[in-house]
């Protein structure tokens, strides 16, 4: 059987080139970041004929890299009702209206003289990556089938790793990273943009999405035949019919709802916890510092060190998903911390020994290596979908808009936060998130069920149980005795 057909793979392909654009913009800024400041400094000095005084410089800078996540943040929230009124594929087809607005507005602003515009180019390109990061892995989630939902889920964050590592080489000062071509490094933003909105055209719309929420049966049907390549698509049918018939039975679900309904309480507070935790990690300390963080853990090329670090972001993400449909989510994501943990206490150990010890500096590298390989096992790629899978069509939206905000609150949170915290700790800033991995290692632990290969409709059912029987269900799992719809029927006592 042809699980994936040329429509699934161009849908998917289509779909994560908002990804890259995601990720390209949240390592764009690392390398270039004192040759914009110069192009700062020098607007100031034609506008006032003084230079720019270090305090507002510093100011200027830290708005320009923080408020894409800002924009991320309230743009994220209104991933449910775009993904609702304009379908999912429409909804991704309009973002792309701010992604040229915001790639064009940095690209020109070195010629405008304007370092408002750059910033506001980065408050659009943020609210841009905001919406694409609950707009894919909607539509990814929706269109995948069942056992490929993991794998197919992980692209998502595999094309945001590869536009890091894209965004980090051709910021080299050699390539793109120079006094002259740095608006070319931040507007060629767009060239993904033009691709996607030429592709999405010759991808269908989710399946799930025209019926249940449209109950347009024909248009449903024939996007599924496009999808699977098979004509009889009545198993993959009933499977929607089912939920469709659940959900006509519930009222609409909104934020507030999600919060305030028993039925739907455990899974939200599960995804934002998940959220956090691949936060709360500290990745983007790593991601948009670690030329710092390398350079006071005394290597030699720091710039290279953060390549390194990208490349092994690329490779791990790669590793993850070949074995995010054998080991399943809640393993790895566990696994993900443990090694992330470990690895920042490795570094806290470097970093206290640094001084009377100089060859420390290989252990951090190793640390810092060995912290971001973790991180794509479990904690990089499965909160993203993972959201996606816990909730049926209905609550799906509003949880994705939720999750997505939560990510990105606690993302700009670590981003502005992170060096003051570093200058007052010291060489024991990792402590604290070993402290908060351990954390979300036991949250996980005892929270979190296991997704691989059930229906959505069989996921939601895992919630109607008592919450011990989840351990129950990943039991049944491992020792491959796949449960039956049956058992969740009975167990829920309908
Ligand atoms: C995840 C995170 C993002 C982070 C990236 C690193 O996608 O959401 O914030 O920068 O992983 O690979």
């Amino acid at each position: 059987m042809i699980l994936i057909t040329g429509t699934l793979a161009l849908s998917v392909f289509t779909a994560v080139l908002g990804s890259l654009q995601f990720g390209y913009n949240i390592g764009v800024v690392n390398a270039p970041q004192k040759i914009i400041e110069q192009d700062y400094n020098s607007t100031w000095m034609e506008r006032y004929a003084e230079p720019i005084p270090p305090q507002t410089l510093t100011s200027l800078w830290s708005l320009s890299v923080a408020i894409f996540s800002i924009g991320g943040m309230l743009s994220s929230f209104s991933v449910g009702i775009l993904s609702e009124f304009f379908g999912r594929r429409k909804a991704m087809l309009i973002n792309n209206v701010l992604a040229f607005i915001g790639g064009g507005l940095m690209g020109m602003s070195k010629i405008s003289r304007s370092f408002e515009m750059m910033i506001l180019g980065r408050f659009t390109i943020g609210a841009y990556c905001g919406l694409a990061s609950g707009l894919v892995p909607m539509y990814v989630g929706e269109i995948a089938p069942t056992t490929l939902r993991g794998a197919l889920g992980t692209l998502h964050q595999l094309a945001i790793v590869t536009g890091i590592l894209m965004a980090q080489i051709l910021g080299l000062e050699s390539l793109l990273g120079s006094e002259q071509l740095w608006p070319v490094l931040l507007g060629v933003t767009i060239l993904p943009t033009v691709l996607q909105m030429t592709l999405l055209p010759f991808c269908p719309e989710s399946p799930r999405f025209l019926y249940i929420v449209r109950s347009q049966e024909h248009h449903a049907k024939s996007a599924l035949r496009r999808l699977t390549g098979r004509l009889e698509v009545s198993e993959d049918f009933a499977e929607m019919k089912e939920e469709k018939r659940k959900m006509d039975m519930e009222r609409k679900v909104s934020i507030a709802e999600l919060f305030r309904s028993p039925l739907y309480q455990q899974p939200i507070i599960i995804s934002i916890l998940l959220q956090l935790s691949q936060q709360l990690s500290g990745i983007n300390a790593i991601f948009y510092y670690s030329t710092d963080i390398f350079k006071n853990a005394g290597v030699e090329s720091p710039v290279y060190a953060t390549i390194g670090a990208g490349v092994v972001n690329c490779a791990f993400t790669i590793v993850s998903l070949f074995l995010v449909e054998r080991m399943g989510r809640r393993t790895l994501h566990m696994l993900g911390l443990a090694g992330m943990c470990i690895c920042a206490i490795l570094m806290t150990i470097a970093l206290t020994l640094l001084e009377t010890v100089p060859s420390m500096s290989y252990l951090s590298i190793m640390a810092i290596f060995g912290f971001v390989g973790f991180f794509e096992v479990g904690p990089g790629p499965i909160p993203w979908f993972f959201v996606a899978e816990l909730f049926s069509q209905g609550p799906r939206p509003a949880a994705i808009a939720v999750a997505g905000c939560s990510n990105w609150t606690a993302n700009f949170l670590i981003g502005m936060s992170f060096q003051y915290v570093a200058n007052l700790c010291g060489p024991y800033v990792f402590l604290i998130f070993a402290l908060l991995l351990l954390f979300f290692l036991v949250f996980t632990f005892f929270r979190v069920p296991e997704t691989r290969g059930k229906t959505f409709d069989q996921i939601s059912a895992t919630f109607h149980r008592h919450p011990q029987n989840m351990m129950d269900m990943d039991l049944d799992m491992d020792q491959g005795k796949h449960s039956t719809e049956l058992d969740y029927l009975g167990s829920d006592g309908t």
